[in-house]
């Protein structure tokens, strides 16, 4: 075990989101266009490379993995990923393997994530009616999705729900959700949307519900009290006293979280981007892929990449409204 990953603020980089492939089997409206334009494949990190990248981070101190995409699962092979990170989990240095997904292919993965050592997977799920699913997805089916969801709590998974809040869309929903979760005692959390990447000029089916109203909507049915609980990422917490519910809110475009920020981002191919708001990245394919015999080189990329972390970013959804969109879709970067 090499020196810990420490920031210039003092910040201990614990936590690794990496995201292992650009593609998906949606095309959420907010997300992506109709049509896409994915990377070339030689572009992207093999599983070996993502074996081995992510290996050096758990060297060097990062605890908690989560796998995201574009979708996860629909990555060729992506279970002998999932299985060659367990043995890090075994020895103790890594406490978490987790993954975010849209669902759809948990009915045949769910047993080999546990095998795995997955515990929990966060599910997106914005909508529990079909029409509006597939309208939101363009190509996603619900029954697909709970179908993946049953499988996942009968493997063991616990599921929490993350759903973006839509004002017009999934606004009206918003007991029915919650009550969902609670009957299937899953855990829930509001995403604020944010502007990224090129989607095309399409409507947005939906609009910028603030959560600031998503919580003032809780209100009217709810008596809610604020939990002090934070993860080092931008979730805070309320409680629902009369189910006892934890519901969180993301405002990603907030910054009050950054002192806390214990987290970087890995693209499927292979950059680190040190900060969500903002586009300074380092790119680690190079070190990785020019290296194939020692990790010498990826550790000096990497702790450089982690003196660049900035303290905060000055991402602010009016400005950003503004002056247009972050160039980089979220299913690159890996939510
Ligand atoms: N704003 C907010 N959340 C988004 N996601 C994808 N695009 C956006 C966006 N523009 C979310 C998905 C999922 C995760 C992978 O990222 O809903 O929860
Ligand atoms: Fe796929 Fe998630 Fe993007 Fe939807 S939001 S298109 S499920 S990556």
């Amino acid at each position: 075990m090499t020196a810990p990953l420490i920031d210039p603020f003092a910040r201990a980089i614990t936590y690794l989101r990496v995201s292992v492939t650009d593609r998906c089997d949606f095309r959420c409206v907010y997300c992506m266009s109709e049509n896409m334009t994915f990377l070339p494949k030689k572009e992207l990190l093999t599983l070996e490379e993502l074996d081995r990248m992510c290996s050096t981070f758990v060297g060097m101190g990062v605890q908690k993995l989560r796998i995201t995409g574009g979708e996860p699962l629909v990555r060729r092979d992506i279970m002998t990923f999932f299985h060659a990170m367990t043995r890090h989990l075994d020895c103790g240095a890594l406490k978490e393997l987790t993954l975010t997904t849209n669902g759809s292919q948990l009915e045949r993965f769910a047993g080999d994530l546990y095998a795995a050592g997955v515990r929990r997977v966060n599910v997106s799920l914005d909508t529990l009616d079909d029409d509006k699913f597939a309208a939101i997805t363009r190509w996603g089916r619900l029954p697909q999705v709970h179908r993946g969801i049953d499988a996942a709590q009968k493997a063991g998974l616990r599921i929490k729900i993350n759903a973006v809040a839509l004002k017009g869309f999934n606004e009206d929903e918003l007991p029915a959700i919650t009550e969902w979760c609670a009957e299937r005692d899953m855990d829930l959390t509001w995403i604020e949307v944010m502007p990224m990447g090129d989607i095309g000029n399409e409507s947005r089916l939906g609009q910028y519900w603030s959560l600031e109203d998503v919580r003032a909507t809780y209100a009217q049915f709810y008596t809610l009290s604020d939990l002090a609980e934070r993860t080092g990422g931008p979730a805070r917490y309320v409680r629902l006293e009369e189910t006892g519910q934890k519901i969180g809110f993301i405002t990603p475009l907030s910054h009050n979280f950054c002192e806390s920020c214990n987290r970087v981002r890995l693209t499927c191919t292979g950059e680190l981007y040190m900060c969500l708001g903002q586009e300074d990245q380092a790119g680690l394919r190079d070190a990785l892929r020019n290296y194939p015999d020692t990790a010498e080189p990826l550790r000096a990329a990497i702790r450089a990449a982690i003196e660049r972390k900035p303290q905060g970013h000055d991402f602010d959804y009016s400005r950003q409204r503004l002056d247009g969109q972050m160039s980089r879709h979220m299913s690159h970067t890996g939510g």
